[in-house]
């Protein structure tokens, strides 16, 4: 097997990519960190530091006042949104921004829930983290029923089948993760808004797992709603909704008076976040730069965003093949979700294992050790690992690879873990 990044073709640039964030510089008893952990939340480009600590030295003020840094503040948030809206393929009213995607959700599911009662059904899947899950199951106390989309254990995905059963006329809303925290699944979202809509029901995707690993087209999703976080691509710890301008014009927002009718202030409430703000449209132009470098010719940003992924995409689905080859030769190892290489398309770079003999806490933390930065546990994907019964054991050792991670990181930890296997 080669082992130096020369052995993966890819028309990124990784130099630059990897010149652009200072955090993977950093050591650990010696050893280079390398960032397996992005599923939690990536690590960001100088310039995402830089827009937000400019913010806070030349535009700090509330909005909307009669003053210089307050005018700064408003065009920040306008050209955030104007930033999003090319991230996501929308109209920059169609953005909405808040905490993070968890809060949203629960504000969504307050708004839609205030509209439903007994006879009307809600759709979830046992694939989805937590934050897409439990904000619409609450509705259950207003006398919605809440159907249960199952999983396939063998490879960890939706079994589409019951999910087509699941939906009715009485069914009011769908909500699907586009691709799982744990596992890794990217779920045939198109086709799950094509059933919503069919029997008349709202499509609400949950698109944080996904974001860094694909692009985003809402217009040809054709989704109601669709919400990810910032500081799961490149960016500070924000959640972004975007949601269908009709929807977000003729629903009711819980809202203090203060908030206008209009959208998509009637959905913002108190005083945003200015400072991750101003972070988010620097991580969106560090995506696009990304599809310039791949692509001289062009200059857009929504192009360059896709050019972008396009490569990403394919140096990802790369290191994952690499990594999950690597895991089989570690006999008392065992992968959750998709293995088969010819089936990437639908998985993310997202790998989920247990080793006999090993929890995945303590391979975790001895990795942590060699400056290899992984997570274990459940990730709030908690109806999964109940389901696989994994979840009174700890759950999984989860290893996210990005397109900043390198070959020959994925080497250093399939040497690492073969090593604590071994003694
Ligand atoms: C797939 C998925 N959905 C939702 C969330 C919750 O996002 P937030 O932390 O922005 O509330 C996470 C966080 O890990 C996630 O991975």
């Amino acid at each position: 097997m080669p082992t130096t990044q020369d052995a993966l073709s890819t028309a990124l640039d990784l130099n630059w990519i990897r010149s652009q964030f200072p955090s993977l510089a950093e050591k650990v008893n010696g050893y280079p960190a390398a960032y397996l952990d992005g599923p939690g939340g990536t690590q960001v480009p100088q310039r995402v530091i830089d827009a937000i600590s400019d913010y806070l030295k030349h535009s700090n003020a509330n909005t909307n006042g009669a003053y210089a840094t307050s005018h700064r503040t408003n065009e920040i948030i306008a050209g955030a949104r104007s930033a999003m809206g090319d991230f996501l393929g929308c109209d920059p009213d169609e953005v909405v921004f808040g905490l993070n995607m968890t809060s949203l959700t629960y504000a969504m599911s307050r708004a839609i829930g205030r509209e439903l009662g007994p006879g009307d059904e809600i759709v979830l899947t046992l694939l989805d983290h937590d934050a897409n899950f439990a904000p619409w199951e609450a509705l259950a106390e207003r006398g919605v029923t809440i159907r249960r989309v199952a999983i396939n254990p063998a490879d960890c995905t939706l079994d589409m089948n019951d999910l087509a059963g699941k939906i009715n006329s009485h069914t009011k809303l769908v909500a699907v993760g586009y691709a799982s925290n744990a596992v890794g699944t990217i779920n045939n979202v198109k086709e799950v808004v094509r059933l919503a809509h069919a029997a008349g029901a709202l499509a609400y995707i949950d698109a944080v797992h996904y974001a860094p690993h694909g692009p985003l087209d809402v217009r040809a999703l054709d989704c109601d709603f669709l919400v990810c976080s910032s500081y799961k691509f490149f960016g500070p710890h924000m959640g972004v909704l975007y949601g269908k301008g009709e929807h977000l014009r003729r629903l009711r927002p819980y809202k203090l008076r203060a908030n206008t009718n209009e959208s998509p202030n009637r959905w913002e409430w108190g005083t945003l976040n200015h400072e991750c703000i101003a972070g988010i449209t620097a991580c969106v132009d560090y995506v696009a730069d990304i599809g310039r470098r791949v692509n001289p010719s062009i200059s857009s940003r929504r192009p360059a965003i896709l050019a972008a992924y396009d490569e990403i995409v394919k140096y990802e689905r790369s290191l994952c093949e690499r990594l999950v080859v690597g895991l089989r030769t570690i006999p008392e190892s065992r992968l959750y979700g998709i293995a088969d290489p010819g089936r990437f398309e639908h998985r993310c770079p997202t790998i989920a294992v247990r080793i006999d003999g090993h929890t995945p806490l303590e391979l975790s933390t001895k990795l942590g050790e060699r400056g290899l930065f992984t997570w274990d546990g459940n990730y709030y994907a908690l109806n999964l690992t109940e389901q696989l019964d994994v979840e009174k054991d700890g759950g999984f050792l989860r290893m996210g690879l990005f397109h900043y991670n390198t070959v020959d990181e994925v080497d250093r930890l399939l040497v690492a873990l073969r090593e604590i296997v071994a003694r």
